[in-house]
């Protein structure tokens, strides 16, 4: 970050204002500004002339101050000093500053980053403290309904409550699933048993009808290193997701390839590509609007009446933790596909 610079004379009249000066007040360069009045030459920048104006009149100069430039929108930290002749007197002043906008940035991303941590470590708490009284709601309306089997209304009513607290049970749990952080139980793992397993917990999460699952796995697909029971929940998420978009009819393919994950540009020829699998989960279905796909990561993003929007956050969280890579295309014709990467060794199995 470089430094501004304004100079100028005991008349108030400029001499010398840097580029950098200039950017940082949104102004535009101009050689005729030296020798006219600050006043003149900022006037559109009314903070700045009230801090230069204060250096002839202020017993104490400004030191490492800061200022907030209200229609740039940026902050500045700046000191101001006079300039005196041989004999102690002053002849001009001189204003040294910085754009600081960038370090405010950082610090609130940091404080955000905070404030996330303890959000979701007070979700993680509520989330628990609704388990209980939960499975009490579940148990006490099985027992009424045993209690009134003849009343069709309240069969009926109870059968409700028992849904709803069902799906608010399942937020819970989801909600958990996602606050908590990773650890990753780094195993030998086949894709396989993996698969084969998320598609089952997918059916009991959502009624599957008529659609039909076909997986491919490549001959000779290696073992990978991964959490075994963290990765079935990435493809159940994903199969879930395809079994509700499709809605009882249509396709849904699993495919695992080898492939390989390339080594950061920078590093191109120097690290070779890392050895990986790729898993595809495509169906058929009515595909994600464009204008959606960036947002359908993000947590509680859902369109779903019922949905909690945090199957994919959690899915991205868990490929994130084994330096996987996931994406999406989607199209209204050819339905959705989620590509997994996943690195066959994972080195942060090691670290984590
Ligand atoms: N296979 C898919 N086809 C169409 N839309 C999808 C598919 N998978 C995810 N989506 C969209 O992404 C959103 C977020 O998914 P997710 O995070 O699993 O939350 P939820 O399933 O609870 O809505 C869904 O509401 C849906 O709009
Ligand atoms: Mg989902």
């Amino acid at each position: 970050m470089r430094n501004g610079v304004i100079a100028f004379r005991r008349d108030g009249t400029i001499a010398l204002m840097n580029d950098e000066a200039y950017r940082m007040f949104g102004l535009t360069p101009s050689g005729r500004d030296v020798g006219r009045p600050f006043a003149d030459v900022l006037r559109d920048r009314q903070e700045i002339i009230r801090v230069l104006s204060g250096a002839f009149e202020l017993s104490h100069l400004p030191n490492r101050a800061e200022l907030r430039l209200k229609e740039l929108d940026r902050v500045i930290g700046y000191t101001l000093s006079q300039v005196k002749d041989d004999g102690g007197t002053p002849v001009g002043a001189v204003l040294f500053f910085k754009d600081l906008t960038q370090v405010e940035q950082l610090e609130e991303r940091e404080r955000l980053r905070d404030r996330l941590a303890s959000l979701g470590e007070m979700a993680a708490g509520i989330a628990h403290e609704l388990k209980n009284p939960l499975a009490g709601i579940e148990v006490m309306a099985g027992l009424l309904r045993r209690q009134v089997p003849d009343s069709k209304d309240a069969q009926s009513l109870l059968a409700d409550i028992l849904s709803e607290a069902k799906l608010a049970n399942a937020i819970v749990v989801e909600m958990l699933e996602f606050v908590r952080p990773v650890r990753l139980q780094v195993e030998r793992t086949d894709l396989r048993d993996v698969i084969q397993q998320s598609v089952t917990m997918a059916e009991s999460k959502v009624p599957r009808r008529d659609v039909i699952v076909r997986v491919n796995i490549e001959a000779g697909l290696p073992m990978i290193e991964s959490d075994h029971h963290q990765l079935s929940q990435v493809f159940t998420n994903l199969v879930a997701n395809a079994f509700e978009a499709l809605d009882g009819k249509g396709r849904i393919t699993i495919a695992a390839t080898t492939t390989a994950i390339e080594a950061d540009p920078a590093f191109a020829g120097i690290h070779p590509p890392t050895p990986a699998v790729l898993v595809e989960v495509a169906d058929d279905g009515p595909g994600v609007p464009a204008e959606l796909t960036d947002r359908i990561f993000n947590p509680f993003f859902t369109t779903k009446v019922t949905g909690t929007g945090l199957g994919l956050a959690i899915v991205r969280k868990i490929v994130d933790a084994h330096d996987g890579r996931i994406d999406v295309s989607s199209t209204k014709d050819t339905g959705t596909r989620f590509r997994v990467t996943l690195p066959v060794t994972s080195a942060s199995g090691w670290f984590k």
